[in-house]
């Protein structure tokens, strides 16, 4: 037998354990893991060079942007990106123009998406403001939808609990994920119409409009209306210590809730928002130190699901240009989570099984991706070759992502992506990503 590709000379975490081993690849599938002299004949061989060989991540929360927004990113860019950085599969979100929130913005969406995948891409939706078009929705293939808890985006109101609570019923039937951005809008609003009386437009304001409790408050909601539901239910980039104790907590019952952390609340405060301004604006924002140990904590008690970049680029001249309260927020994370992340391993902060784990096992259990998410015969190949040990300084001008800035742009990492393989296809080398032949397919 001559398969198509035969990686060798590998190291691969097996169970607990790393062990020199390489990989043969037919069709696109893992077809045997066997010490070098064991593998099949091949026609194309590549020598990884005793590089780590890990699952490609599976990134449940990214911005893709495209349609009216691809000023900010496009898919052919974001999914360069994510291959950059050693991301495989992707979950995009709603929040775009048009907003995904039928089956119809849905079609449209992945039609736009089909030929320009470098990775490959499942799609959330947002609600409808039917409910009873939620398998629609569903047939079409959303992989989850996500509500909005801070603001209207989709057909939903969020702080209309009836409502809510009639469309998670509906998810729960059909057994999808609704992913969750947990800030409550109500009260949210009260402080932002005080500190626009006051003509408070500083930082310092944003962090009491998007307060800890916003986020306590939306968790404490939301977990109460899945209890009527029962479904199941995923709180992304949780950022507060109350918020990971409130999930600790409802994972004790009967409630299927799963929850995600992002590296930038993993690695920053509130204090490096001081320093970056505009380019440290998130949302949730940035939290105190002992919020970020809540995190760490949770993360290695299982109760942090899965870690997620959060990718939402925005243009530099959108956030330069516009009146405080309307700077589009969010953080460039595709590129940076990995080599971020194998820096916390290098310093002993966080297991490589564990990064595993959080990275690909979960997100692929949680949102039913089917035979991706470990190195295993009888899976796709979709991989990551990292050099664990190269040093170097994260520089945002050579993203792929449109949007070149970050807040760790001069961060001296340790570990890097040195090589993405899609579906059996190497589409990273080195930092170069191929983009002639579109190797990303749409998860449905
Ligand atoms: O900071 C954020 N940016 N938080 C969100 O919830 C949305 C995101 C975006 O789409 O830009
Ligand atoms: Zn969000
Ligand atoms: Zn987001």
């Amino acid at each position: 037998m001559t398969v198509d590709l035969v990686l060798k000379n590998a190291k691969i975490l097996l169970g607990q354990k790393i062990e020199r081993a390489g990989i043969a690849v037919d069709s696109g599938y893992i077809v045997k893991i066997a010490k070098d002299v064991n593998l099949p004949a091949a026609s194309d061989k590549i020598d990884v060079k005793e590089f780590l060989v890990l699952p490609g991540l599976i990134d449940v929360h990214i911005h893709l942007r495209d349609q009216e927004l691809s000023y900010k990113e496009d898919f052919v860019s974001g999914t360069s990106a994510a291959a950059n950085g050693g991301v495989t599969t992707v979950l995009d979100m709603p929040n775009n123009k048009p907003v995904t929130m039928d089956a119809s913005s849905l079609r449209e969406r992945m039609a736009a998406a089909s030929e320009k995948l470098i990775v490959n891409a499942g799609f959330l939706s947002a609600f409808p403001s039917n409910v009873k078009e939620i398998p629609d929705i569903v047939k079409e293939g959303a992989k989850g939808f996500k509500l909005y808890m801070s603001e209207k985006i989709g057909g939903i109101d969020p702080s209309d609990d009836e409502l809510i609570t009639k469309a998670l019923v509906e998810t729960q039937k059909l057994n999808i994920p609704v992913c969750i951005h947990a800030e409550d809008k109500q009260l949210l609003e009260i402080i932002y119409e005080e500190k626009k009386k006051n003509k408070d437009a500083t930082i310092d304001a944003f962090l009491h409009v998007h307060s800890q409790d916003a986020e306590v408050k939306a968790i404490e909601r939301i977990l109460n209306l899945a209890q009527k539901s029962k479904a199941k239910i995923h709180i992304c980039h949780v950022s507060t210590s109350k918020g990971v104790e409130l999930i600790e907590m409802a994972k004790k019952t009967e409630l299927k809730v799963t929850c995600e952390v992002t590296p930038h609340h993993l690695l920053l405060t509130y204090e490096n928002l001081k320093e970056l301004g505009i380019i440290g604006l998130t949302k949730p924002p940035l939290r105190l130190k002992d919020d970020v140990r809540s995190l760490w904590t949770g993360l290695q008690k299982g109760v942090v699901d899965t870690i997620a970049s959060d990718h939402a680029p925005h243009s530099l001249d959108e956030k330069k240009k516009t009146s405080f309260w309307q700077i589009p927020s969010g953080i460039a994370g595709l590129e940076t989570m990995l080599p971020l992340m194998l820096t916390q391993v290098n310093k002993g902060l966080l297991s490589l099984p564990k990064l595993v784990e959080t990275t690909s096992k979960r997100p692929r259990d949680v949102f039913g991706i089917r035979e991706r998410g470990e190195i295993r015969e009888g899976h796709i190949a979709d991989l990551v070759a990292v050099d664990l040990k190269k040093e170097w300084t994260i520089d945002s001008s050579k993203f792929y992502s449109k949007a070149k800035f970050s807040p760790f742009d001069g961060w001296k990492v340790k570990g890097k992506p040195v090589k993405t393989f899609i579906n059996g296809h190497l589409v990273m080398d080195n930092g170069e990503v191929f983009t002639d032949v579109k190797r990303g397919r749409i998860i449905r």
